[in-house]
């Protein structure tokens, strides 16, 4: 989790969310109370930029490491009086309702997705609005440095739009759907930046695995250099009255 933190963080540094469709979309659903619940809000890529626009946010976020660089951006953006953060996992009761609940890809670390989307809907009174990636996000990962990373990308990779939106339908979950394009991925500047970041992330201990890596980095440079593209969905629906 400490490593996806910086990533964000490094993300969230370059280019900011306000462009995105997902905030968009939230804008849509706020209503006259200006509330939403930000459940896993990393380190705020949209909690801070709604809390800027006057909205008054719950930020959920189980990450000791995602609520340090969170408490930073929202202090750094003076919006400490709009953002309320709450160390929990979600379901929490410690959370409120708000008139939007997001959770931006967030639902693929649950194991139980139902439940948690089923909990959102008794927390929003105007919109339930949930990001899933559609393309696997480490896929050119794999192919680049797949024999280096052992035990590969982390948990529930394979739960995407494809696996979550036959559920939502088989319980009666009956969402809008809109896909949209999206860059996700490393933003390296230098090699050496990239080396140890990727040796910390696949425990590289060994010289020669080291130099496989180094090898495999002049090899691929569009992979650890740029964003790739990569589809994502947006699935939002209202909570049942
Ligand atoms: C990929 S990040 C997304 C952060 C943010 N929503 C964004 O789009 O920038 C996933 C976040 O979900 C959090 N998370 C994982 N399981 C969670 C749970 N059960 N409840 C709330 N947050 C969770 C993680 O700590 C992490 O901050």
């Amino acid at each position: 989790m400490g490593r996806m933190a910086e990533g964000l963080w490094r993300a969230v540094q370059r280019e900011s969310a306000d462009a995105s469709p997902i905030l968009d979309h939230v804008f849509q659903f706020v209503g006259p109370e200006r509330t939403v619940l930000d459940i896993g809000a990393g380190v705020g890529r949209f909690a801070v930029p709604l809390a800027r626009a006057g909205v008054r946010v719950e930020a959920v976020e189980p990450s000791d490491t995602m609520r340090h660089y969170l408490s930073r951006y929202v202090e750094d953006s003076e919006v400490p009086a709009r953002v309320r953060v709450i160390a929990d996992a979600w379901p929490t009761g410690a959370a409120g309702v708000a008139e939007v609940a997001l959770a931006a890809f967030v639902v693929h670390f649950s194991d139980d997705p139902v439940a948690f989307v089923r909990a959102m809907e008794r927390h929003a009174t105007a919109r339930v609005v949930v990001a899933v990636h559609v393309d696997p996000l480490f896929a050119r990962w794999r192919e680049a440095f797949g024999p280096l990373w052992p035990g590969g990308p982390g948990p529930h990779p394979s739960r995407l739009f494809k696996d979550l939106y036959p559920l939502l339908l088989q319980h009666d979950i009956v969402p809008d759907v809109a896909i949209f394009q999206q860059h996700m991925g490393p933003r390296w500047s230098t090699e050496d930046e990239a080396a140890a970041a990727l040796i910390a992330r696949f425990e590289i201990t060994e010289a020669a695995d080291e130099a496989r890596l180094r090898e495999r980095l002049r090899t691929h440079p569009d992979v650890w250099q740029h964003p790739a593209a990569g589809r994502a969905a947006l699935l939002s629906w209202a909570p049942p009255a």
